[in-house]
Order: structure tokens, then C-alpha cells, then sequence
């Protein structure tokens, strides 16, 4: 054998090891042959512009390459950088084209090159995530890569109240959030159960705010474990974690939650609570769940909101500032006549209308300061305020009603995108540990990546303009240390990512998977402590068929789980079936001989009940005329499909109170 074929054999072998783009690139088109880098390898910028990302590129391949690559001006070189205007390109995109000879990544703005160069190091044999140097060689398959996001808002949020993690952690996940190439940092610095950021006017949110005197231990969320816990960022530290993200295209969203959450700087400062009612005793709170200290509504507290928000954004150039706005009782607001007098005075008639004009005043706070407000979705109730954006949690609702409206959202369901949530049957995780508990729900890797941000169907595409992007959240009530976060956090994130970037139509589970499988080995050379149980396959309908339904699923029970051919999984709605709601099995063929059909509904054990009250099974030989079979039976239907049937549907035909479950279906 040659020696030219042999090195062909083994740049062959070298890429077929190389990670994989996630998220995936938009346009790709790969081509034969192969770019060796070699140790006089040279990364070059072709105009000023570029320089930053050439050095970026230069810091990610030296560890592993163990290479100097010498970053300097010019046209030509290994890898070649430049500032193009291309204007299909956008904001963020970039194109990347490797031939034998050379890598060249072109972007309009050096966030686009950065990304470029995330694509760039993903095509190299996985161990050049390594820290040390490792053995090439160092191949990066020949290809045309031209790509951009589909979303501005590519987010993952920190809760940094519940739990504290220091600064050098949130570094690292400022490099995952990076290479992922999500582009947004939700920091929720403020909690109940901890105050995070040194503010310099009020020392005492973070002297008595940052420290609490217990915390419940795993496994017993009403105990105590008597241990003082605390910490918090001093302004010094902030200015470098901003800065730190700024460099990697990451603009940091702080959050400052208000009204409610705000217990830990009620207890610092007990004037800003509302005091004026019977058994006054703010305290740092030691349990998870929602609290009844929230702001008074006064002047002095808004004052007091107003210089906090001031030192905020003079640390933060971010344009959207978070305040919460989520999860506020207003029980205390009913009780203080000081509160009372705020409603009366500006005519308010209830208490969500005195959150609204809260809000409104802390949005007025930030227009001064040319910044914009973004509030999780109870911000709508008593009246939403005008520029406000929308982070919608509780599902989708809150961001679908808020697009109608005309208002931006961003969309970071806890359905889809808690990630302090379950990944993995919870039996599974729990038999590794107690530490491995988690708040609860269950949210595998394939319902994060089956989410749709612009919920096509609900949304027009007019309103769906108004979907500036999606977030992942990281509550951290269970995540008492930063391995733990990292586990929930990744692989979900990988797919995250992919629901943020990649068009639709270039989404695929099955690719994901593959591309995913060399990604977390280099989660594992990177020394991150991700999740690493097998990954679930997606459900699907059986061959030859498509499942429809109209209504929302309940939890991991999509509609394709009532014709999968597995007995243990089944449809579950997440409301009552209203009449002409329907499940349909749709085939490519219609059926070559009559079938016997059987349809059970309603659940068993923990699960009983939810079985179809009023309902009919119905067959169609084109989907659009309707032949009904038989009337369900104590939530029960068996009728025979004729030869040509190419649909089977059950139809709701009356009211009812409960859910439905669907069993699998069976035809023989
Ligand atoms: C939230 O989960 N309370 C935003």
C-alpha cells in the first residue's frame, strides 16, 4: 500500500472520531479529501476585525495540538479568518469552507467568526478538548458550512439563590454556554434564600441577605441541616465574569426578583417589607417554596428598587434587565395599610393591579436607563406593561397570549425546559444516591429537543416575529454543587442548543443522537460531569403509520406512545377531552384487509381513571369522510376496520371533568 493511501485510510479513520456540529449547522455540504493542521500550522486575520477570533482559535487547538500556531495578519494561512460583507449572513452567522489546503471561516462580526470557529473545533478529532497534549493526527474533514441562528434569545439561566457557586464555575459554564453557542446567561441573583450580588449603597443584602442558617438535606425537604451557607459576588468579581462572557459573545441577563422572592433583603433591611402588618419577622428563609415577604409598594421601596437597579446596570451593559415579578402572595398586601393606601391613591382595584403598577414603576427605572424589562409571565396579571418582555414559565400560555398581544417573549417552559427536572426515570437516578434526587418532573433529553419555541399552528407567523428565542432553566433547590448542576445541565443543553440555532426542518433526533454520542466523550476529556445513562429513543409511531391528535400531551406521553407497539407506554392528555378533541392513526397504505381495531382507554394503579366518557370510534378511507364503528363503553371500543381504511380516529362526542389516557391500540 501506498504511503499517500495510507495516510488517506487513517485521515479517513481521525474523522470519522471528529465530534460533530451541534447545534447543527443550517447548510452543509461535505466534500471528499481532508485539511491537515501540523505543527507549523498558522492562524491568520485578515483584517483587524478577525483578531480576536483567530486568537480564540489559537487558545482552544494549542493544549490538545500541543502547537505554538502563530496568530498573525495576512491572507494566508491554515486557518484564515475574515470580516466579509454578506448580509444572508446576519448578525451572528458565518460561512466555513475547509479544502486540503486550508480553513477559511468569513463572518459579517466577530460573533459570527466566533461561531465559526465553535464549528471549526467541533470537526477535529474529539481530543482536542484535552488540556494536555494528545497524538493528531489533526484532521477536519473537507466541507462548505454556511450558517446562522434561527433565534436572537439562545438562553440558559442559574439560579445562584437556592445554591452558590463560585465564580471560577460560573466561567466554565460561560465556556459550555459558549461552545454550544448559546448566546444569553440568565443570572438569578436574588432568592428568598440568598442575596448574591454586593450591592455598595446596601452592604447588608449580601452581610445578613448572603447567609442562611439551614438548608434542607436531600431526601427531606422540611429538615434542616443546621449549617450556616452562604456567599456572594463582589462587584469585582462581576465586572471580570461579564467581561469574561462578553468575549465569548454571551451577554449576561441579570435577574433581580421582585416583588416576591425578596425575603433574603427584607431580613436585611426590614423597612423595604411591609412592616405595618400584625407579626412582622422577616428572616433569610431555610426551606424551598414560595413566601409570603414580598416589597411594600412605597415610595422608600422603590427608592430603594431604583439605586439597586442603578448599580445593576452600571455592572451589566446587557439591554434587558430581568426583575421576576413571578410567584408573588399577596397576602401581605392585603394586610398593610400602607399597601391599601398605595391602591387607593392610584385607584387600583385589587392587588394584582398593584403589582402591575409595581412593575410599571420599575420599568419607568429602566427606560431612564435605556434598558428594557423582561419579567417572568405573571407579569401580565393586573395589566402587562407597555415595552415589557415576556419570559413565559408556567407552559407556553403566558408567551403565546403575550405574542398575540404584540409584546416579545421568550419561551422557557418549565413542560420543556426546567432542567432541575428529572432526565431519567427517577427509580433509576434515585438507586445512584440520594444526591442524585432532583425537584421532581421528568424531562428527558427527547422532549427538550422536540420543542417548538414559535409553537407552529397556535402562532401566526406575524406573532411569531414576536418569539425572540428560548431558555433553559437551572433551579438549583436540589443542585447543591456545581458537578450537579453540570449533570443537569448536559446533554440537555445540547439539545437546547439545537432548538435554538437550527431551522426546524434540519432537526432530527436520530442525527442528534449520533452527533451527540462523540460530543459527550469530549464533555468527559473536558472534565464536565454530565449525565451519561443511555439515552432514551424518541417514541414513534409504528412504521408505516403517523399518530395527530388535538390536544396537548400530558407529561412523556406524546400521542405517538397510543401506537408505538410497546403495551407500557400510552397517550395522556394534560386536560379534559372537549367534544369533536380526537386521536388519529393515520396509514401511508390504506389496509389491504379488514382489521379488527380495539381501543382502551384510562389508566391503571396511580394512574386510574382518564378514560373516554362520551366518545365514538370512527374509520376514514381519505382522512375526510367518517364512518363511525362504535360508542365507547366504560371507556372501552373494539370494530372492524374494512379493507381501505386509511385512518381510525377516536372522537370525544360530549363534556367531561377528567383526562384521557389512550392505551395502545391494537389492530389484528
Ligand atoms: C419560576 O419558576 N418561579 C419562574
Amino acid at each position: 500500500m501506498s504511503n499517500r493511501l495510507i495516510a488517506g485510510l487513517l485521515a479517513a479513520t481521525a474523522a470519522l472520531s471528529a465530534a460533530g456540529i451541534i447545534p447543527q449547522p443550517n447548510q452543509m455540504k461535505k466534500m471528499d479529501g481532508s485539511l491537515e493542521l501540523k505543527p507549523d500550522a498558522t492562524i491568520v486575520f485578515a483584517d483587524t476585525d478577525a483578531r480576536q477570533a483567530a486568537e480564540v482559535l489559537a487558545e482552544y487547538l494549542r493544549p490538545a495540538t500541543g502547537f505554538k500556531l502563530p496568530v498573525k495578519a495576512g491572507a494566508q494561512g491554515s486557518v484564515v479568518l475574515q470580516t466579509v460583507k454578506v448580509s444572508s449572513l446576519g448578525a451572528e452567522g458565518y460561512t466555513l469552507t475547509v479544502d486540503q489546503k486550508s480553513a477559511k471561516i468569513s463572518a459579517q462580526s466577530s460573533a459570527g467568526l466566533f461561531y465559526g470557529v465553535q464549528s471549526l473545533r467541533q470537526l477535529l478529532p474529539i481530543e482536542i478538548f484535552s488540556a494536555k497534549k494528545t497524538t493528531g493526527p489533526w484532521i477536519i474533514p473537507c466541507l462548505e458550512i454556511h450558517d446562522s441562528p434561527r433565534f436572537v434569545w439562545r438562553g440558559m439561566h442559574l439560579d445562584v439563590g437556592r445554591h452558590f457557586f463560585a465564580a471560577k464555575d460560573i466561567k466554565k459554564f460561560i465556556d459550555l454556554l459558549a461552545m454550544h453557542k448559546l448566546n444569553t446567561f440568565h443570572w438569578h441573583l436574588s432568592e428568598d434564600q440568598g442575596w448574591r450580588i454586593e450591592i455598595k449603597k446596601y452592604p447588608k443584602l449580601t452581610s445578613i441577605g448572603g447567609y442562611r442558617a439551614s438548608t434542607p438535606p436531600y431526601g427531606n425537604r422540611n429538615g434542616s441541616d443546621g449549617q450556616r451557607y452562604g456567599g456572594f459576588y463582589t462587584q469585582d468579581q462581576i465586572r471580570e465574569i461579564v467581561s469574561y462572557a462578553a468575549a465569548r459573545h454571551i451577554t449576561i441577563v441579570p435577574e433581580i426578583d421582585m416583588p416576591g422572592h425578596m425575603a433574603a433583603a427584607i431580613a436585611a433591611y426590614p423597612e423595604f417589607g411591609n412592616s405595618d402588618i400584625p407579626n412582622y419577622n422577616p428572616e433569610v428563609v431555610t426551606r424551598w417554596g414560595v413566601f409570603p415577604y414580598i416589597l411594600a409598594p412605597t415610595e422608600k421601596t422603590l427608592q430603594f428598587v431604583d439605586d439597586v437597579l442603578g448599580e445593576i446596570c452600571d455592572l451589566f451593559p446587557s439591554k434587558y434587565i430581568h426583575i421576576g415579578g413571578d410567584e408573588a402572595p399577596k397576602d401581605q398586601w392585603k394586610k398593610s395599610k400602607a399597601a391599601q393606601q398605595v391602591m387607593q391613591r392610584e385607584n387600583l382595584q385589587n392587588e394584582h393591579e398593584l403589582q402591575s403598577y409595581f412593575i410599571q414603576r420599575v420599568e419607568k427605572m429602566l427606560t431612564k436607563r435605556g434598558r428594557l424589562l423582561v419579567g417572568w409571565d405573571e407579569i401580565r396579571e393586573g395589566g402587562l406593561s407597555p415595552q415589557a418582555t415576556v419570559m413565559s414559565w408556567r407552559g407556553v400560555r403566558g408567551g403565546i397570549d403575550s405574542a398575540k398581544e404584540g409584546h416579545d417573549v421568550v419561551m422557557a417552559p418549565n413542560t420543556y425546559l426546567y432542567l432541575d427536572y428529572y432526565q431519567n426515570n427517577s427509580k433509576d437516578e434515585l438507586a445512584k444516591g440520594i444526591e442524585f434526587e432532583c425537584i421532581g418532573g421528568y424531562l428527558p433529553i427527547t422532549k427538550v429537543y422536540e420543542f417548538d419555541p414559535v409553537l407552529p399552528g397556535t402562532l401566526t407567523p406575524e406573532e411569531q416575529k414576536h418569539v425572540l428565542g428560548v431558555q433553559a432553566q437551572i433551579w438549583t433547590e436540589y443542585i447543591k454543587t456545581w458537578p450537579k448542576a453540570e449533570y443537569a445541565a448536559f446533554p440537555r443543553g445540547a439539545a437546547l442548543a439545537e432548538v435554538a440555532w437550527t431551522q426546524p426542518e434540519r432537526k432530527d433526533f436520530s442525527d442528534f443522537a449520533e452527533r451527540l454520542a462523540p460530543l459527550r466523550k469530549a464533555y468527559t476529556i473536558m472534565g464536565v460531569n454530565a449525565y451519561d445513562g443511555e439515552l432514551p429513543l424518541p417514541p414513534k409511531a409504528k412504521k408505516g403509520s403517523r399518530v395527530t391528535t388535538s390536544m396537548e400531551a400530558y407529561g412523556d406521553h406524546p400521542a405517538v406512545c397510543a401506537f408505538d407497539g410497546r403495551s407500557n407506554t400510552f397517550f395522556w392528555s394534560n386536560r379534559a377531552p372537549n367534544p369533536d378533541d380526537h386521536l388519529t392513526i393515520s396509514f401511508d397504505a390504506q389496509l389491504p384487509t379488514a382489521q379488527r381495531v380495539t381501543v382502551t382507554t384510562g389508566g391503571e394503579g396511580k394512574q386510574a381513571g382518564d378514560i373516554l366518557v362520551n366518545g365514538v370510534l370512527e374509520i376514514s378511507a381519505d382522512g375526510k369522510e367518517w364512518q363511525t364503528l362504535v360508542d365507547f363503553k366504560e371507556g372501552k371500543a373494539t370494530g372492524t376496520a374494512a379493507a381501505g381504511t386509511e385512518s381510525i380516529r377516536l372522537r370525544c362526542t360530549g363534556e367531561q371533568n377528567t383526562w384521557l389516557i389512550v392505551k395502545e391500540i391494537t389492530l389484528e
